[in-house]
């Protein structure tokens, strides 16, 4: 059952929050002048026209991305938004959105290394064509778990795998805390980043609870909310990200509180910052 499609909600509130988790970790990854792997379970297709018809469908992008991509939202935004600008051929206008591999192959230097995973037939197909042209990039039809386990350990050694399902069947969060737990046992030294949905039935808890006792760690913990927990639609976005570069916590907190001054609607709770999983 392959349904989900991420063109209706590309640019939304959790994309925001994602990506820019996601461009602290590659910046970091950056630091140094040797070269990364990085990995996706589920990469989607990449690259998104908000003028398109899936995205004017939900409009998602207009509490999102449309909200703080002229708002003066401070520096830590920065390296974020310039990734999203470049992929607009006039930055003064936000048309289209980039999707994590995007964001992952604009990152990249060489000898750094890219393999993605996306098993919707068509979604594969235009993933393939927009990196057709990378020799860096890797793009797999193939079950994302089973896909980038099977890559573990990489060469070169350091790196970060991003899971980002859609979570559309329940078994999903235990089917994350379960590859954490194989893909670690093959590489213990990697980053992993997990994003999960906020909704109201509260399905992400078990697969906290597995990660909180799966001897895997640290993790740090992200959790951003837009809505009330009552609402019946997702009201937050969460974060998970195990072995965080040092630094992180604190980026995360500053851009977490300017983008709950942006884009939550009253009885939104403020930002959730914290360790699931302490550093030792
Ligand atoms: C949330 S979207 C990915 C968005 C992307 N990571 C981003 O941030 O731009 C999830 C994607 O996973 C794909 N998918 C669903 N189940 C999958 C599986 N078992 N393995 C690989 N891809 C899968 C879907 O087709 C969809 O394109």
């Amino acid at each position: 059952m392959l349904s989900y499609q991420h063109g209706f909600h590309a640019g939304n509130f959790a994309d925001v929050h994602k990506h820019l988790t996601l461009s602290f970790l590659l910046e970091s990854l950056n630091k140094k002048n040797k070269p990364w792997c990085y990995f996706e379970t589920h990469a989607g297709t990449a690259y998104y026209d908000l003028n398109g018809e899936q995205a004017n469908k939900t409009a998602e992008y207009k509490q999102g991305i449309e909200s703080i991509y002229k708002a003066p939202v401070g520096e830590l935004f920065d390296r974020y938004l310039s990734l999203v600008k470049s992929i607009n051929p006039d930055p003064n206008k936000l048309n289209y959105y980039p999707g994590s591999p995007w964001i992952a192959a604009k990152e990249s230097r060489d000898g750094d290394k890219i393999a993605l995973m996306e098993l919707h037939p068509t979604e594969y197909q235009l993933l393939k064509g927009r990196f057709s042209s990378n020799d860096n990039v890797a793009v797999h039809n193939r079950d994302g778990y089973e896909g980038v386990a099977s890559l573990l350990p990489p060469k070169p050694n350091r790196g970060l795998v991003l899971i980002d399902p859609s979570y559309e069947i329940k078994s999903e969060y235990v089917q994350v805390a379960n590859f954490i737990k194989k893909a670690s046992q093959r590489w213990r030294n990697g980053c992993y980043a997990i994003w999960y949905p906020l909704l109201k039935a509260g399905n992400h808890r078990e697969m906290l609870h597995k990660l909180k006792f799966s001897e895997v760690g640290p993790i740090l913990r992200a959790e951003f909310y837009v809505k009330s927990a009552a609402d019946q639609r997702m009201y937050g976005s969460g974060m998970l990200i195990i072995n965080p570069p040092w630094q992180l916590d604190e980026k995360l907190q500053s851009v977490s509180d300017v983008l709950y001054k942006q884009l939550a609607e009253e009885g939104a709770a403020t930002p959730l910052i914290d360790w699931l999983v302490a550093e030792k």
